[in-house]
């Protein structure tokens, strides 16, 4: 057992929101609150999580349940339980191992791993690290021709999947950010980075491992012609004014072999838009609370979503995921499955790849006591017939 894995076993680690506080304390708050916050009052970012607790079970009891099979095929790929990790920008700030531990943690798994295009590390080392399926969610923060190449790039190193997020079409207002003064601890001016320094070395673990990673702070997926990768410190500003349109989804769908699954949707007319387009797959999501705020919960507006999509495509949702109840339950609404942002993003801040792979065992193991308690012997044994939902919650 590593120091990492001592930091977060049992009892001191228990569920995600022991890793939460953890993170907490070994990152900058100007990190932690990166990870941890969601755009304006933030009243999407605790939406999400209400939702879960408005669901609540129907179990069948006096059944013995020998075991529970959990393993199953998304997007055509075998994993070991409905769980896929999502992507999160420039994790190798919370952890240098950042993505490439993330990916680790999921294959060593049997868990699906998508890669932000804002990923720190470069999409090929990623790949080399994971034994489980690999995701590449795209942004056009470089324009066509940068996505293309990573398109390219991603297919080659192994991905199989393409995940298209359309709800950033401009960037959330995350206001704990502009007070922390992030954009500057991201950029290119030593001076006035200064201010951080006590925060900074108030964090000595942190800061360690920042040093010592020596990342330049670029977007190594984002490779520009005739420029190097994008600086970090310009991401946000492109993110700004790259908006990925139903228009860019017919020359992408025409370059990528694989299936391509569109993340952001919450409404039916969106669901039915990206399988027109040609998506095999809709990702229900308001990005974690960080962009639109106001938005209703995810978990709330996935049963509309499922209903227009019907048979013809997978709805996988992410949003607010903290238990292994959350998937039991988003399954019963009918998600084929969930993906989870900040539930392994703290265990990485608390504690690199150790602490994603924690992050990964207590939710399989919240899962498996879920489906028990529940009556149910598989995953696909859930159903509408196991919870029930708020009558204020659209019929
Ligand atoms: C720190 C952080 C960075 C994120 N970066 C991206 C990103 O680069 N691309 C993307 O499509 N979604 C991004 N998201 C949204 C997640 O993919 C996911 O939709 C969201 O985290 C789900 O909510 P949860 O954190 O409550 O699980 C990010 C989320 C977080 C917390």
């Amino acid at each position: 057992m590593t120091r990492d894995d001592r930091k977060v076993s049992s009892p001191r680690v228990v569920n995600i929101a022991d890793l939460r506080l953890l993170a907490k304390k070994r990152l900058p708050k100007a990190v932690f609150d990166y990870v941890d916050g969601g755009a304006d009052d933030e009243v999407t970012l605790r939406e999400n999580l209400r939702a879960f607790e408005e669901v609540t079970f129907r179990p069948r009891n006096a059944i013995f349940v020998r075991g529970c099979e959990m393993r199953t095929k998304v997007l055509g790929c075998e994993m070991a339980m409905p769980l896929v990790l999502a992507p999160c920008g420039f994790s190798r700030i919370f952890h240098p191992s950042g993505e490439v531990g993330a990916a680790r943690a999921a294959g060593n798994a049997g868990l699906g791993f998508t890669l932000t295009t804002m990923s720190g590390h470069p999409l090929e080392d990623v790949a080399n690290a994971s034994s489980g399926p690999l995701w590449y969610q795209l942004y056009l923060a470089g324009g066509r021709e940068a996505a293309e190449a990573a398109i390219e790039r991603a297919h080659k190193a192994g991905f199989t999947v393409l995940v298209i997020t359309i709800d950033t079409g401009t960037f959330g207002m995350r206001e704990r950010d502009v007070r922390n003064g992030a954009g500057v601890l991201l950029g290119r001016d030593t001076f006035a980075k200064l201010r951080f320094l006590p925060e900074l070395l108030a964090h000595p673990s942190w800061l360690a491992g920042f040093l010592r990673d020596g990342s330049t702070l670029t977007l190594p997926n984002i490779i520009e012609p005739g420029r190097g990768p994008l600086p970090l410190s310009e991401a946000q500003d492109r993110l700004a004014r790259s908006v990925v349109t139903w228009e860019d989804l017919k020359w992408i769908r025409k370059i990528w072999p694989g299936p391509i699954v569109v993340k952001g949707v919450l409404v039916a007319d969106d669901a039915r838009r990206s399988l027109d387009e040609g998506a095999a797959g809709v990702i229900v999501s308001n990005h974690g609370g960080r962009q639109l705020d106001g938005v209703g919960a995810a978990l709330r507006a996935l049963p509309e979503v499922v209903k227009a999509v019907g048979a013809r495509a997978e709805v996988l949702m992410d949003g607010g995921v903290r238990r292994g109840s959350d998937i039991a339950k988003a399954i019963c609404l009918g998600a084929r499955a969930v993906l989870i942002g900040r539930a392994y993003a703290y265990g990485l801040g608390a504690a690199g790849e150790a602490g994603v792979s924690r992050a990964i065992e207590i939710l399989r193991a919240d899962l498996q006591r879920t489906l028990a308690l529940l009556g149910c012997e598989s995953i696909e044994e859930l159903n509408r017939s196991y919870v029930d939902v708020p009558t204020s919650w659209p019929a």
